[in-house]
């Protein structure tokens, strides 16, 4: 029984493949955490209340009453007793007060899940059940509807709320929370992922103080500085082994992971939109639903956090892919920069198509006035004098070249310097009275304004309709600033820049059922919104706009902790160190990690150089089962291993496996490294198929021992078949 609802004793029990999660009733209308972790018999709920000084309580009190501070609250409110961090702050307009109780009031449960109006959630399966808790507020008469669906092959749990206005007063949302978690104990780690633009999801793991610890965007994107994406763990929880926690939003906007140690030695886990960049106004009768975040648990170390978030994104959040295979792209900007054409993009698909690619992807600067990053964002029509015969014929001389063709596209943002701002200067957004400030010459267009959206959807219809168009690239290259939009009346500001993610999602919505056939890659200056939102609408996701390899071995290890692989575009970039072929080996063997790509100017590439590349692709081809679908085990961190990385990808039957070892600094002292495969059968053996070796399967368990290269950027890849 995955959810059981025990009435009789007030307790709601949601059981996955190897979790268990447990909520109760306090006085039979209080909601309280009970339990998350391993399955087991043997929980004893009886508890003592704890009551130290200062400890606010209600008048009728016993010694066994609820304590609004010490208890473990499933969904803490504000101003109510609980003084540490809460899940939600809601306003009455007309007192002013800001205290609310939700007290429970009826339990129900459903087979799969509830659809959440206009944002993206993950899809159920056969297994999908789903909580609904209904709470009220006698004060306002409020209602607040509390959701878990499990999720229970990817030992998933999701949490989001609704809140009804029913009172007959206006009410502000003032801090939106979408899951809480009190784990009842201190002294964890936690491992979280920032960056910036071109170094995106740096590994840092320190222990967790007591107080709080926030990562955060206020950047309205979920940005290359902190990913949503975060861990806890115990301090001995190792890749293998321990216990460890992991939490995501279903959401690309500004976001907070809030965690907070507080004295009773409890950590207090939030997921949501935060308080800074976010409130809602309710009017009366009004309705607001929080994004879905999630949760999974394990006893089994980081690594197995990072498998059941990779089958969870891959079952129920990514789209269905479009192709039977991945296409293998060449795409334009490194090699071109803006400076592209009609022939010059004709040429490079012959070349692709010469070397085994699939796609041609025609980057930036195709449309309106765009000879630089000056001019033409938001103009979307092509422009004639580079493509004099329009978008479709051009698109069939590609086509006729034998290769697919994927286009660059911008959707939310414009130019100063283009006719849609020209004809349309309150369509940004700005704040009264201030210089809306620029990044890379460009403005942000208003999503929160439906015409905004129709318009977008009717160029880009009027543009790409009949033309074969199998990719999109949607990129996103400045946070938003002066976060006003000019058509929201000035009471609904605070919900700006969370109604621009839902502009956003419509139109990603648009897309894929405007152009049905062709896949999405998301980008925002590389992966500054790598994120289960985009997810939700793309395939797959330009990882980094940093394309040297030594460095993607730290930015793509990083992007495998929360995310599968098959989600993380990498390219073989950098023509002129390619020349020399050991690094166009190592550059190759380091984009091994995801669905393959290229990005220079292969028309200058020598004959040796593009057979290379032709062989790469046939051996990509290879292993592309297992890198898109294979379960992935990471071996060596290089952020904790001197920048070596290691891991292997297995299929579920054990019969291969995929080994690769990345070395960026050679080590003169040459020490060997064992790498162990613990998925390798042990009654077995495998024939690695690029040396022609047999391994037994208990010594690969063992570990498969490499002398560490005294060279530089040495990578060496197995791959062990089943005999
Ligand atoms: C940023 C992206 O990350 C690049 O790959 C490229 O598409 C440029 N934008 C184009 O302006």
């Amino acid at each position: 029984m995955a959810i059981q609802l025990d009435r009789q004793n007030g307790r709601f029990y949601l059981r996955t493949k190897n979790t268990m999660y447990v909520l109760g009733l306090a006085e039979g209308k209080h909601l309280v955490h009970l339990y998350y972790g391993k399955h087991r018999r043997d929980l004893d709920f009886s508890a003592p209340t704890r009551a130290p000084h200062f400890c606010p309580y209600f008048a009728d009190r016993t010694t066994k009453s609820y304590l609004p501070n010490t208890a473990d609250a499933e969904f803490p409110f504000f101003g109510s007793g609980d003084f540490r961090a809460c899940a939600l702050r809601l306003r009455n307009l007309t007192t002013g007060g800001d205290a609310t109780l939700f007290l429970y009031r009826s339990a129900k449960k459903r087979k799969g899940r509830v659809e959440l109006p206009g944002l993206p959630y993950a899809e159920e399966d056969e297994k999908t059940e789903t909580l609904e808790l209904t709470m009220e507020d006698p004060a306002t008469g409020c209602q607040l509807l509390l959701y878990y669906t499990i999720f229970p092959e990817s030992d998933v749990i999701s949490r989001y709320f609704v809140l009804k206005n029913k009172s007959k007063d206006p009410m502000r949302i003032e801090k939106c929370m979408s899951l809480a978690l009190d784990i009842p104990r201190d002294g964890l780690d936690m491992i979280s992922f920032q960056g910036e633009y071109g170094f995106e999801r740096v590994y840092q793991r320190a222990p967790l103080i007591h107080g709080g610890q926030r990562i955060f965007s206020r950047r309205g994107a979920s940005s290359h500085d902190y990913n949503p994406f975060f861990m806890l763990a115990a301090p001995k929880t190792t890749e293998e082994r321990g216990e460890a926690y992991g939490f995501n939003l279903v959401f690309s906007g500004s976001f907070l992971d809030e965690v907070e140690v507080c004295g009773i030695k409890t950590t207090r886990v939030l997921v949501g939109l935060g308080e800074e960049c976010f409130s809602y106004l309710l009017e009366p009768g009004e309705e607001f639903c929080s994004p879905e975040a999630i949760m999974t648990y394990t006893t089994h170390g980081i690594g197995q956090i990072s498998r059941n978030m990779h089958r969870f994104v891959r079952s129920h959040i990514l789209p269905p892919d479009k192709f039977p295979r991945r296409p293998v792209v060449l795409n334009s900007w490194e090699a071109f920069w803006f400076k592209i054409d009609e022939g010059l993009m004709v040429d490079f698909a012959k070349e692709a198509k010469a070397c085994g690619m699939d796609m041609l992807v025609m980057d930036d600067g195709w449309f309106g006035a765009r000879i630089n990053d000056h001019a033409g964002l938001g103009d979307w029509y092509e422009n004639r004098d580079k493509f004099a015969n329009g978008l479709k014929s051009f698109v069939e001389r590609v086509k006729a070249e034998g290769v697919k063709f994927g286009i660059w596209i911008e959707p939310e943002m414009v130019n100063p310097d283009s006719d849609l701002f020209r004809a349309h200067p309150d369509w940004i957004l700005k704040t009264p009275g201030y210089e809306p400030l620029q990044a890379r010459h460009q403005l942000v267009l208003d999503m929160a304004n439906p015409e905004v959206i129709d318009y977008l959807k009717e160029s880009f219809a009027k543009v790409f309709d009949g033309v074969d168009i199998d990719y999109f690239k949607w990129d996103m290259n400045r946070h938003m600033t002066q976060v006003y939009s000019p058509a929201l009346p000035p009471k609904r500001q605070g919900e700006a820049a969370y109604r621009y993610m839902l502009g956003v999602y419509r139109l990603f919505a648009w897309f894929n059922e405007h152009f049905p056939n062709a896949m999405i890659e998301n980008c925002s200056g590389g992966g500054g919104r790598y994120d289960l939102g985009m997810m939700k609408y793309s395939t797959q996701i330009w990882t980094s706009d940093e394309t040297m390899p030594d460095k993607r071995v730290f930015i793509q290890c990083g992007s495998t902790f929360g995310y599968p692989t098959s989600t993380m575009s990498c390219h073989v970039a950098k023509l002129d160190l390619c020349r020399d072929p050991r690094w166009l080996n190592f550059d190759f063997r380091v984009a091994l990690n995801g669905p393959l790509g290229y990005e220079m100017n292969i028309l200058q590439a020598s004959e040796d150089m593009k057979e290379a590349m032709t062989k790469q692709i046939e051996e990509y081809r290879r292993y592309e089962p297992l890198i898109l679908k294979g379960d992935f085990y990471r071996l060596l961190n290089p952020f904790t291993d001197e920048g070596r990385y290691a891991f292997y990808f297995v299929n579920e039957e054990n019969s291969q496996i995929l080994l690769t070892y990345l070395q960026n600094r050679g080590d003169p002292k040459q020490r060997p490294v064992k790498l162990k495969i613990s998925r390798a059968d042990p009654n077995a053996r495998y024939t690695d198929t690029l040396s022609g070796v047999t391994y037994e399967g208990a010594d690969l368990r063992r570990g498969i021992e490499l002398d560490s290269d005294a060279e530089d950027f040495c990578a060496t890849t197995f791959h062990f078949c089943k005999v």
